[in-house]
C-alpha cells in the first residue's frame, strides 16, 4: 500500500571535516540520520539524503602542505576514505560530495551577492595576530604560550588547559605561532561581516515557532538574549578556500560555505539524476527540508544558516535534529584508552549492524549524550537480534525446509496474532518519526518475546516426533515466519543488510508498504544465518588496535591545533618529575654491556648511582667533571647489570653525538631545573 501523498524530503547530515578518518561520534549521526531516511523510504516516501566533505580552512591547508601534498590531493585521499567508511557502515547517501565543488563555488557566490544586494554585508578592518615568518593571520587556536595565571606553558588560544582560566591570546606569556614558533605581531586587513543583528526578530519567530528541540531554542535564545554580533564571513589568503568575488586577496571563511554545500550536493545529484531541484529550496512549497547535527553546532545550523537562507530568498529548514555526543564507557572517547575508536578501525573487527543496533537502541529525540558501553554493547546485541530475533527465524526454517519443501502452510492460523502485530506498527512508525529510536526497538524486542512465547508454547519440536502432528508443526512454523516477517520490517531501517538476507528467505519485499500482505501458501528461499553473536574478543581487539591506531597516528603529521589531547601530558604530570642538575664524579666500564657506564652523580647533599646509555659518545675518563639534568625521582629499576637509581638526559641524535653540560660557574650539583 503506497502512501496517499509521498512526501518530498531531503535530509542531510553535517558535512565531516576533510582532515581526519571518521570515527564512531560521526557514525552515531550518519546512522541515525539513515535511519530515518530509510524507514521514511519503506513508508513509500520520496526521501533523500545527502552529505559531502567540509574541505576548507587553515587546518586542512597545514595538515596538506605537512604531507608534501596539495590541499586537492589532500581532500581527494579524505574524501575517498570517507565515503568508503559511509558505505561500509550502510549508509545511504543519495550524494557524497565535496564543499570544494564548482556547485558549491557557484552558490556561495551567488548567495553572497545576494547578502550583499540586500545590504547584509558589512566590512572594515580589524587587527588580528599574524605570523610575519609564514605571512598568516593566526586564529586563536593557532597561537600559544605560558597561561597568564598559573604560568603553565604551551597552552592554545584562549583558555588554559590546566587551570581553566580564560583569556585572549594577547594576554598570554611569550606568545608564539604554533604554526611556526615565531612570535605574532598585530596586523590590520579589512574583513567581511554577515549582518547577523539585522534578523533579531525574524530569528525569534524561528526560535519560537517549534522548528527546534526545546533545549536546542533555549541555548539559542540565551544568545540572542545576549546581543547578536556580526558574523565575520572572510579570511585572508593564504587560505584554502573560495575567492570572494571582487576581493583579491580575501577568501570566504569554511563556515559561510559549508552549510551551502547540503545546496551544491543536491545540486550536483539533481544534475546526474534529472531529479527536481528548485522546489527544494524554494520559500513556500510543499517539499521538506531537515538538518541532522550534533549539538556542538546549533549556532551555525539555528541562527546564521536560516537567516542567510532568509536574506538570499531561499527557503529555511522544516526541522534540525540535534543529537548529543557519544561517549564510550561512560566518558569522552579517549586516545590512550583505545576508545577513540575509528569508524574503519570498528570495521575490520565487527559487523557494522552490530553498531547501527546498538544506536538505535539507544537513540532518542533528546539532546542527551549517547553512551556506548561495550559490554553491554556485546550484550544488547547477542541477546535482542541474535538471540531473539533471528531466533525466530532459525527456531521455523529447520522444520519448514525438513518437512514442508519451504512452502507455508495455505492458511494463517493465528489471524488475531498476526495482526495484532501489524496493528502495532502506527504506533512504531510513529516512534521512528519522532527519532525515538530507542522506544521503537524496546517495542519490537518486545514482540519479538510475544513471538518466542507462542514457539516455546507451541513446542514444535514435540509436535514433529509426534506422528499426525504434522499440520500443526507447518501451521505453528508458518506463523512464527509471519510474526518474523512483521518484526523484520519493523527494523529494515536499522538493520538493511540483514533485512536484505531475510527478504531472499522470505522471498518478499519487507516493507512497510507491505505490511499487511500475511504470507500463505507462499514458497520461501533457503534460509541462510542471519547475523551470528559477537564475541567480546573482537571488541578487545578493536580497543587494542585503537590504542594502536594511536600510536602510529603520533609518528604521522598532524594537523596543528588539532593536536590530540592525549599527546600531552598535564602540568600536573609534568610537575611531578623532579630535575636536578647533577655532577659526574665517578665513571666506569660496564663489564659486559658496550653501550653502559656506571655513573656515579652527585646532587650536592646525596649520591646516585645510574646505568647511562652513553658510552658511544664518551671515554669514562672525559666525564668526571661534567653536569648533567637527571631525573631524581625516578624510581630505581633493576637492569641486568645492577641496579640504576635515575636517569640522565643528554642532548642529540645519538651514536657520537650525546652533550653533557658543561661545567658553569653558575651551575651547582643539586639545583633544580626548572
Ligand atoms: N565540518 C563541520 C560541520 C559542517 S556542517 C555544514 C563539523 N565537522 S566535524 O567533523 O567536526 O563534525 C561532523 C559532525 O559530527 C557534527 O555534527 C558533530 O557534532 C558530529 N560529531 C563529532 N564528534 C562527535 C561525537 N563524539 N559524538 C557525536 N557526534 C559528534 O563540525
Ligand atoms: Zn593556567
Amino acid at each position: 500500500m503506497a502512501p496517499k501523498r509521498p512526501r518530498k524530503i531531503l535530509v542531510t547530515s553535517a558535512l565531516p571535516y576533510a582532515n581526519a578518518p571518521l570515527h564512531l561520534g560521526h557514525m552515531l549521526e550518519q546512522v541515525q540520520a539513515d535511519i530515518w531516511v530509510r524507514f521514511q523510504k519503506s513508508r513509500g516516501h520520496d526521501c533523500l539524503y545527502v552529505c559531502a566533505d567540509d574541505a576548507h580552512g587553515t587546518a586542512i591547508m597545514l595538515a596538506a602542505e605537512k604531507q608534501g601534498i596539495t590541499p586537492e590531493q589532500h581532500i581527494e585521499r579524505i574524501h575517498r576514505d570517507h565515503k568508503r567508511d559511509s558505505d561500509r557502515f550502510l549508509i545511504d547517501f543519495a550524494n557524497f560530495h565535496s564543499t570544494h565543488s564548482p556547485e558549491n563555488r557557484a552558490w556561495s557566490e551567488e548567495i553572497y551577492r545576494r547578502l550583499k544586494a540586500n545590504k547584509h554585508i558589512a566590512s572594515r578592518a580589524i587587527t588580528q595576530a599574524f605570523d610575519p615568518e609564514k605571512q598568516l593571520f593566526l586564529a586563536d587556536r593557532f597561537i600559544k604560550g605560558s597561561c597568564p595565571r598559573c604560568k603553565t606553558p604551551d597552552q592554545y588560544g584562549d583558555n588554559c588547559e590546566a587551570c581553566g582560566a580564560t583569556y585572549t591570546p594577547a594576554d598570554l606569556i611569550d606568545p608564539v605561532s604554533a604554526i611556526s614558533g615565531a612570535t605574532p605581531v598585530e596586523k590590520e586587513s579589512v574583513h567581511f561581516f554577515f549582518k547577523l543583528p539585522e534578523f533579531e526578530t525574524m530569528l525569534r519567530q524561528w526560535l519560537d515557532s517549534d522548528t527546534l528541540q526545546p533545549q536546542v531554542a533555549n541555548k539559542l535564545r540565551e544568545w540572542t538574549e545576549a546581543g547578536l554580533q556580526e558574523w565575520d564571513i572572510s579570511r585572508d589568503a593564504p587560505y584554502f578556500g573560495f575567492e570572494i568575488p571582487d576581493e583579491p586577496g580575501k577568501y570566504f571563511y569554511v563556515w559561510l560555505d559549508a552549510p551551502i554545500g547540503y545546496i551544491a550536493s543536491f545540486q550536483n545529484y539533481c544534475e546526474r539524476t534529472g531529479h527536481p531541484f528548485e522546489p527544494y529550496w524554494q520559500p513556500g512549497g510543499d517539499t521538506e527540508l531537515y538538518h541532522f547535527i550534533g549539538k556542538d553546532i546549533i549556532n551555525f545550523h539555528g541562527l546564521f544558516w536560516p537567516a542567510m537562507l532568509q536574506s538570499a530568498g531561499l527557503r529555511t529548514p522544516t526541522a534540525i535534529f540535534v543529537h548529543g555526543f557519544l561517549t564510550v564507557n561512560g566518558t569522552k572517547m579517549s586516545k590512550s584508552r583505545g576508545t577513540f575508536i575509528n569508524a574503519g578501525t570498528y570495521l575490520e573487527h565487527l559487523d557494522a549492524e552490530y553498531l547501527r543496533y546498538y544506536f538505535a537502541a539507544k537513540l532518542s529525540g533528546s539532546v542527551d549524550d549517547i553512551d556506548l558501553n561495550l559490554e553491554d554493547f556485546v550484550q544488547r546485541v547477542n541477546s535482542d537480534v541474535v538471540g531473539k530475533i533471528v531466533n525466530i527465524a532459525s527456531r521455523c526454517a529447520g522444520f519448514l525446509a525438513r518437512g514442508f519443501d519451504n512452502r507455508l502452510a495455505g492458511e494463517c492460523a493465528e489471524p488475531a496474532l498476526l495482526a495484532d502485530f501489524i496493528a502495532r506498527g502506527d504506533a512504531i512508525a510513529q516512534l521512528y518519526e519522532e527519532r525515538e529510536f530507542n522506544k521503537a526497538m524496546r517495542e519490537v524486542v518486545a514482540l519479538a518475546d510475544q513471538a518466542n512465547q507462542y514457539i516455546d508454547e507451541k513446542k514444535p519440536w514435540v509436535l514433529a516426533k509426534q506422528a499426525g502432528s504434522e499440520s500443526e508443526v507447518h501451521a505453528v512454523c508458518s506463523v512464527g515466519i509471519n510474526l518474523f516477517r512483521v518484526l523484520m520490517t519493523y527494523l529494515k531501517p536499522v538493520l538493511p543488510a540483514m533485512a536484505t538476507k531475510a527478504e531472499s528467505f522470505l522471498a518478499c519485499a519487507l516493507d512497510w508498504t507491505e505490511l499487511e500482505n500475511v504470507l500463505v501458501d507462499h514458497q520461501l528461499g533457503t534460509f541462510e544465518p542471519l547475523l551470528t553473536r559477537i564475541d567480546s574478543k573482537q571488541v578487545d581487539a578493536m580497543v587494542e588496535a585503537s590504542k594502536q591506531a594511536t600510536v602510529a597516528a603520533r609518528a604521522a603529521p598532524v594537523a596543528v591545533g588539532q593536536a590530540d589531547k592525549a599527546e600531552t601530558i598535564a602540568f600536573e604530570d609534568f610537575a611531578r618529575v623532579d630535575l636536578r642538575i647533577a655532577e659526574i664524579v665517578a665513571a666506569e666500564l660496564v663489564e659486559g654491556a658496550d653501550k653502559l657506564l656506571r655513573l656515579t652523580l652527585s646532587l650536592g647533599d646525596s649520591e646516585k648511582q645510574v646505568l647511562a646509555g652513553i658510552r658511544s659518545a664518551y671515554e669514562p675518563g672525559e666525564l668526571v667533571g661534567k653536569l648533567t639534568v637527571m631525573v631524581a625521582n625516578l624510581a630505581p629499576r633493576k637492569m641486568r647489570f645492577g641496579v640504576s637509581e635515575g636517569m640522565v638526559l643528554a642532548a642529540g641524535p645519538g651514536g657520537k653525538e650525546l652533550f653533557l653540560l658543561e661545567p658553569h660557574a653558575g651551575a651547582r650539583a643539586g639545583m633544580q631545573v626548572k
